[in-house]
C-alpha cells in the first residue's frame, strides 16, 4: 500500500516499508528502507543534520545536499557523491535543480510505451513529478511500483524536455537511494563464458564499487543483480536488501561508502558510450530498477524475487507452466549431423521418457561450422531432406514435441545475407570490423534488419510444428556504429530496444504458443528483459556438475529454477575433463529446468535405465522442481552444499560433496523449510553407482579375481550398477529442522547397500513427505 501524509510517502509490503519525505527546499529526502514499521515516525528515523560542516556547499542556510539522504540527485548544487543523472541544458551547463511538484498515486503497475518490456501484474505506483528551478518545463518523473505479493518495489525515471532547447543526456540512471549506515558486503554475479555467475561477496570500503556491462549485453562478466547484505547475514538469516534492472543491454550500478559511512546505490542504463539527445517536446524513460529488503538473508531475498519473477516478469502465458524436459542435441553432435542421426536421437530419447526434441546450430543454409550461413534461414534439405516440416512431424510422430535453434543478431561474412547486405553489420566507415566467433552483429537499430530477423524466422516457425525456440547470440559488440543513426551515443540502447521490438513481434504477437529459451554462448544475457519475452535462459555452457553448483547458486540468489535451464552432458565433462556421477548430474541439473545434452545411443544399457528413472522422478516432482520455494546452505562450508526446494506438500533436499576426503565428516542435514506440528516420510532418490567407478577395486569384494578392464567388467558395468544410500525414516517437522544424521559416506573399508558412495562430486537426494 502506499501512503502520503503532508508530504511523507510510505511504501508498505506485508513484510517491508520504504518512507521517504519531500524536504521543504523541494528534495525527495530518504528516511528509511527496511522491516515493516506500523508508522512512518520521520522525526525520530530522519538522519539528522543539526549543523553544517566544513568543506561543504549549501543548498539554502544550512540545508547542504551532501549530507542529506536522498532518492535522486544531480549535479552542481553541491552534492558531490556519485551521481545517477548527468545533462547538458539548452544553456550548456550541466547543473540540473530538480525540486518536487506534483505526485499522483494509480491503482495499477507502471506503463509506458517506450518499447521496454515493464513488470506486469497487480501493483500500486507513485509518480513524483519534479520540475527544474531555471528550465521549469524541463521535468523529472520518478516512479515507484509496489508489488506486495513478493515485497519488491519497482523504479525508474523519466525525462521530459518541454523547453524550447536541446537536452543531451550523458548519464541517467534508474534508481538511487542513499542508506544511513554502510556496514554491508556487497554480492556480485561474476564470470565469463562457461563460467557465469560465481559470486562474490566483499565488505564494502570507502569509495565507489562498480559492477557493469560494456558488452552490448547485460554479460556473463557482471550480472546486473546485485545485492547488499549486512556483515553477518548469510544463507538464512540477517538484513539484506537485493537489486537488479530490468534490461539486457550495457548497464551500471555503484555503490558509494562515503565518509560519514552512509550509502550510495544508483543503478540503470551504463553511460559509456551513452549519449542521447532530447529535442524539444521528447522523453526519455529508463528502464526498470527492481529492489526488495529481507531480513531472511540471501534465502529471504531470494524468495521475494523468485515470486516476483514468477509473477510480474514471465510472460502470463507461462506463468507457472511445467517446462517440458528436453533432448538438445549440440554436445552430442554440434555440427556433424544428418536426417537419420537426429531420428535415431530422438527416438531413443521418447523411449526414456523425453518430451521435447531440440535440434541446434546447423540446420540451415550452409553452416557446417561456425564459419560460414549464419544468416541464411533456411533448411539445409542435403542434411535434413523433407525440410523442417518433415523432421518435426517425424519427431511429434515419435510422441515428441520438437524445438528450433536460431541466432537472428548476427552474421557470417561468409553467408548469402551478408553478401545480399553487406551493410546490414554494425561496422564503422573505413575501418574493418573485428569478428567474434568468425560472425559480425546485425544492426538491430535499422528498421529493414528487424524486419528481415522477423519475417526470416517466422517463415520458419510457419513451416514446421515448432513448439519451442532456443535464441542464440554468440558474441559481443564493437566497431560499435549504427549507419542510420545520427547520434551515435543511441546505438547501445537503441540496439536492445530494436531486440525487443523483434522478440515482441514474433513471440508475443504472431507465436505466443511458442515456449522461448533465450541463449548467449550460455549466460551472457541473463537478465530480467530477456525474462519478460522468454520464460528460461540457457544458463551456461558449462555443464560440468561441480561447476554448476558454482554457476546455480550464485542464479539462485535472482533468479527461479523455473527461469534456469539445465542439462545432464556426457562424462569427461566438455570443459573440465571431469567425471561426476550420473546421479549428481542429474541432482544438480533437476534444480531447475532440465534437458539433456547427449547422445542417449553412446550410454550403456545401465545408465540409460537410470536417465528413464530419473526422468520419471523428475516428472513426479517437476511442479516442486520448478515453481517450489528454494533455499540453500552450507552443512559444511567449502565441503557440502545442501539445495532445497519446498512446495506441494514435500521438501526436495539435496546433499552434494564439493570436495571429499578419507574418512568423512559424518552429515547432518536439516530441512529448512520444514514445518513444525507436521510428520514427514524422508527417502531418498533411489541412485546407483557404476561398477566401472571401482576400477582395481573390484577384486577385492568378489570371490574370483577380475581384471578392471577385462571383458567381464565390462559386461557387468554396462548392464548392473551398485545401490547406493538407501535411506528411510520418518520423523517430525522439528526433527527435520534441526536436522538429521545421514549414513556413512564410503571410506574404502567396506559396501553396503545404504552406504553412500558419493565420492567426489557426488550427491544424495532426500525426499520428505508430508504425512
Ligand atoms: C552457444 C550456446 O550456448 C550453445 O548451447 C549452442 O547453442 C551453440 N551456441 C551453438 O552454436
Amino acid at each position: 500500500m502506499i501512503w502520503e501524509n503532508n508530504r511523507i510517502f510510505k511504501l508498505d509490503t506485508p513484510n517491508t516499508s520504504y518512507i521517504f519525505r519531500i524536504t521543504p527546499q523541494g528534495q525527495a529526502e530518504h528516511i528509511f528502507y527496511g522491516k515493516r514499521l506500523p508508522s512512518a515516525d520521520v522525526d525520530a528515523l530522519c538522519m539528522k543534520n543539526n549543523i553544517t560542516l566544513g568543506g561543504t556547499v549549501d543548498y539554502t542556510s544550512n540545508y547542504c545536499l551532501d549530507s542529506t539522504l536522498l532518492e535522486y540527485s544531480g549535479i552542481g548544487k553541491g552534492d558531490y557523491r556519485h551521481t545517477p543523472l548527468e545533462c547538458r541544458l539548452p544553456d550548456g551547463s550541466f547543473t540540473t535543480d530538480f525540486v518536487y511538484e506534483s505526485y499522483e498515486i494509480l491503482d495499477k503497475a507502471y506503463e509506458n510505451d517506450c518499447g521496454l518490456p515493464f513488470a506486469k501484474g497487480k501493483g500500486q505506483t507513485l509518480r513524483l513529478v519534479f520540475a527544474d528551478k531555471k528550465y521549469k518545463d524541463l521535468h523529472l518523473i520518478l516512479n515507484y511500483t509496489v508489488f506486495f505479493n513478493c515485497d519488491v518495489i519497482v523504479r525508474n525515471a523519466e525525462l521530459h524536455n518541454g523547453t524550447d532547447g536541446q537536452v543531451t543526456i550523458r548519464k541517467f540512471l534508474s534508481a538511487m537511494v542513499d542508506l544511513p549506515e554502510a556496514d554491508y558486503s556487497l554480492l556480485t554475479l561474476n564470470g565469463s563464458w562457461a563460467k557465469e555467475a560465481h559470486i562474490q561477496d566483499a565488505p564494502i570500503g570507502y569509495g565507489i564499487h562498480v559492477n557493469d556491462s560494456t558488452v552490448g549485453a547485460s554479460s556473463n562478466r557482471h550480472n546486473p543483480a546485485f545485492l547488499i547484505k549486512r556483515i553477518g547475514a548469510d544463507e538464512r538469516q540477517g538484513e539484506v536488501i537485493g537489486c537488479n534492472l530490468l534490461y539486457s543491454g550495457n548497464h551500471y550500478s555503484a555503490v558509494e561508502k562515503t565518509s560519514q559511512d552512509t550509502l550510495r546505490i544508483a543503478w540503470g542504463i551504463n553511460p559509456h558510450c551513452f549519449d542521447w539527445v532530447l529535442q524539444p517536446g521528447e522523453a526519455f524513460v529508463t528502464p526498470q530498477a527492481v529492489m526488495s529488503f529481507s531480513e531472511g538473508g540471501i534465502n529471504g531475498f531470494a524468495a521475494n524475487m523468485h515470486d516476483f519473477v514468477n509473477a510480474h516478469i514471465i510472460p502470463q502465458r507461462w506463468q507457472r507452466v511445467e517446462r517440458p524436459v528436453v533432448l538438445n542435441n549440440w554436445e552430442a553432435t554440434f555440427f556433424d549431423f544428418n536426417k537419420q542421426k537426429i531420428l535415431t536421437m530422438a527416438k531413443q530419447a521418447a523411449q526414456l521418457g523425453v518430451e521435447m526434441f531440440v535440434l541446434d546450430d546447423g540446420w540451415f543454409g550452409s553452416r557446417n561450422s561456425d564459419r560460414a550461413g549464419l544468416g541464411d534461414w533456411v533448411t539445409n534439405t542435403k542434411k535434413l531432406p523433407g525440410g523442417m516440416g518433415a523432421l518435426a512431424k517425424a519427431i511429434n510422430e515419435m510422441g515428441l514435441r520438437f524445438g528450433l535453434w536460431f541466432e537472428p543478431e548476427c552474421v557470417n561474412p561468409d553467408s548469402d545475407l551478408y553478401r545480399a547486405h553487406p551493410d546490414w553489420a554494425i561496422a564503422i566507415p573505413g575501418r574493418d570490423p573485428s569478428l567474434g566467433r568468425n560472425q559480425l552483429t546485425l544492426d538491430l537499430t535499422r528498421g529493414e534488419v528487424r524486419d528481415y530477423i522477423v519475417d526470416a524466422v517466422d517463415k520458419i516457425l510457419c513451416s514446421a510444428n515448432i513448439e519451442y525456440v532456443k535464441w542464440d547470440y554468440n558474441r559481443h559488440i564493437s566497431d560499435t556504429f549504427g549507419s542510420t543513426l545520427s547520434n551515435q551515443g543511441e546505438f547501445f540502447h537503441r540496439y536492445i530496444l530494436g531486440l525487443y521490438e523483434v522478440l515482441r513481434r514474433i513471440f508475443a504477437e504472431k507465436h505466443p504458443h511458442i515456449l522461448l529459451e533465450s541463449c548467449s554462448s550460455g549466460g551472457n544475457r541473463f537478465d530480467l528483459g530477456m525474462l519478460c519475452f522468454s520464460p528460461q535462459i540457457w544458463t551456461s555452457d558449462d555443464t560440468d556438475a561441480r561447476e554448476r553448483l558454482d554457476i546455480q547458486r550464485g542464479m539462485y540468489c535472482f533468479y527461479p529454477p523455473s527461469s534456469i535451464s539445465c542439462h545432464v552432458s556426457m562424462c569427461p565433462h566438455q570443459q573440465t575433463l571431469r567425471n561426476t556421477p550420473l546421479g549428481a548430474r542429474f541432482q544438480v541439473a533437476a534444480f531447475g529446468v532440465l534437458g539433456y545434452e547427449l547422445d542417449f545411443g553412446e550410454l550403456t544399457p545401465e545408465e540409460r535405465r537410470q536417465i528413464k528413472d530419473q526422468i520419471l522422478f523428475y516428472k513426479e516432482h517437476r511442479r516442486t522442481f520448478q515453481y517450489g520455494r528454494f533455499s540453500r546452505y552450507f552443512p559444511k562450508p567449502n565441503s557440502r552444499e545442501s539445495w532445497q526446494m519446498a512446495g506441494e506438500g514435500k521438501i526436495l533436499a539435496a546433499i552434494y560433496n564439493l570436495t571429499y576426503h578419507a574418512i568423512p565428516a559424518r552429515d547432518t542435514l536439516r530441512f529448512l523449510a520444514a514445518q513444525s506440528g507436521k510428520r514427514y516420510s524422508v527417502a531418498t532418490m533411489e541412485q546407483k553407482q557404476r561398477i566401472g567407478r571401482f576400477g582395481g577395486l573390484i577384486k577385492h569384494v568378489l570371490p574370483v579375481k577380475l581384471k578392471a578392464d577385462g571383458a567381464v567388467v565390462r559386461f557387468a558395468d554396462r548392464h548392473f550398477a551398485m545401490t547406493d544410500g538407501k535411506e528411510c525414516y520418518e520423523c517430525s517437522g522439528e526433527a527435520l529442522q534441526s536436522g538429521i544424521q545421514l549414513a556413512m559416506q564410503y571410506s574404502g573399508t567396506g559396501y553396503s547397500p545404504d552406504l553412500r558412495i558419493s565420492g567426489d562430486w557426488g550427491s544424495t537426494l532426500y525426499v520428505a513427505e508430508e504425512l
